[in-house]
């Protein structure tokens, strides 16, 4: 299928790399941000627009959420299958008369970092079968996770993910704040985070828990809060502490 990416950030950058790995053609990345087209499009030698949306069978719009539904409106084809990829946005977003669909990669995404693109659950939905097939399949290239999924099933995996994901690494950034305000070396705690999310292959994450508030250990809990300066710290430590609590009590 010949296709376009629209966007030129994580996501729109991993997908063309993943395309390219598996010897997918791409046969344009289109958007408005022209020194990241320029960037994809020199390491991956693959042509790039500002301006000239090409023909093609197929195009990916990977950009934020808030722009899916203008950006889908640039296309004039009314022969292309059109999916977007995001978690929280129905087909319906797309504004245009050509075959709408989504193709939703459940990972996060940062340039900088390398992935295995086999193990990424990808999640497709289309208006009918034979797209939703095509979809699947040119998934399951990259991928050895791929299923249907529509919407409503769409949006509970994104929030869960942001549970699962997106609060975990701000939890992270937040310890290292912690750390870098005693001048503790951050990589002392790798090996704790590692066995954190290693140990959840094997375990209930309810069955992991482990720490003071699961311990009902009320001097501890104490100990820490006195010792937290920063605000938003202390409501972060009370509310994680309530919410584990709760879950035991
Ligand atoms: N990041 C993830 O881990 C992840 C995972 C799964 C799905 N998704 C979904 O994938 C999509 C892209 O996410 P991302 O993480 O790649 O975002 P991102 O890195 O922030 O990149 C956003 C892209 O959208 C473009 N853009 C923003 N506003 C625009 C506008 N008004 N008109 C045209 N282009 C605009 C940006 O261009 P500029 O550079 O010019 O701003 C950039 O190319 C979203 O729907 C997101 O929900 C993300």
């Amino acid at each position: 299928m010949q296709t376009i990416i629209i966007g030129s950030g994580n996501v729109a950058y991993h997908l063309v790399k993943a395309f390219k790995q598996n010897n997918i053609e791409i046969h344009q990345i289109f958007g408005r941000n022209k020194a990241e087209l320029l960037k994809i499009s020199t390491e991956f030698n693959i042509p790039f627009s500002t301006n000239q949306l090409e023909d093609a069978e197929l195009y990916i719009i990977a950009v934020s959420d808030s722009a899916v539904e203008n950006v889908s409106e640039l296309i004039k084809n009314e022969n292309a299958l059109v999916a977007h990829t995001s978690g929280s946005l129905p087909m319906e977003i797309l504004k245009g008369n050509y075959r709408k669909a989504s193709f939703y990669p459940l990972q996060t995404f940062s340039k900088t970092k390398n992935l295995d693109y086999s193990k990424i659950p990808f999640f497709i939905e289309a208006e009918n079968q034979i797209d939703e097939k095509s979809l699947f399949e040119l998934a399951s290239i990259i991928s050895e996770n791929v299923e249907t999924s529509d919407y409503e099933r769409r949006k509970y995996i994104h929030l869960t993910a942001v549970f699962a994901c997106n609060f975990v690494n701000h939890l992270f950034a937040r310890a290292k704040e912690i750390s870098d305000s005693q001048d503790l070396d951050f990589n002392y705690f790798i090996p704790l985070i590692d066995e954190t999310v290693e140990k959840i292959h094997h375990l209930e994450p309810k069955s992991a828990q482990t720490g003071p508030a699961v311990r009902g250990d009320e001097r501890v809990l104490k100990l820490h809060e006195e010792l937290i300066t920063d605000e938003e710290h202390l409501k972060i430590y009370q509310l994680m502490n309530e919410s584990i609590k709760k879950m035991y009590q």
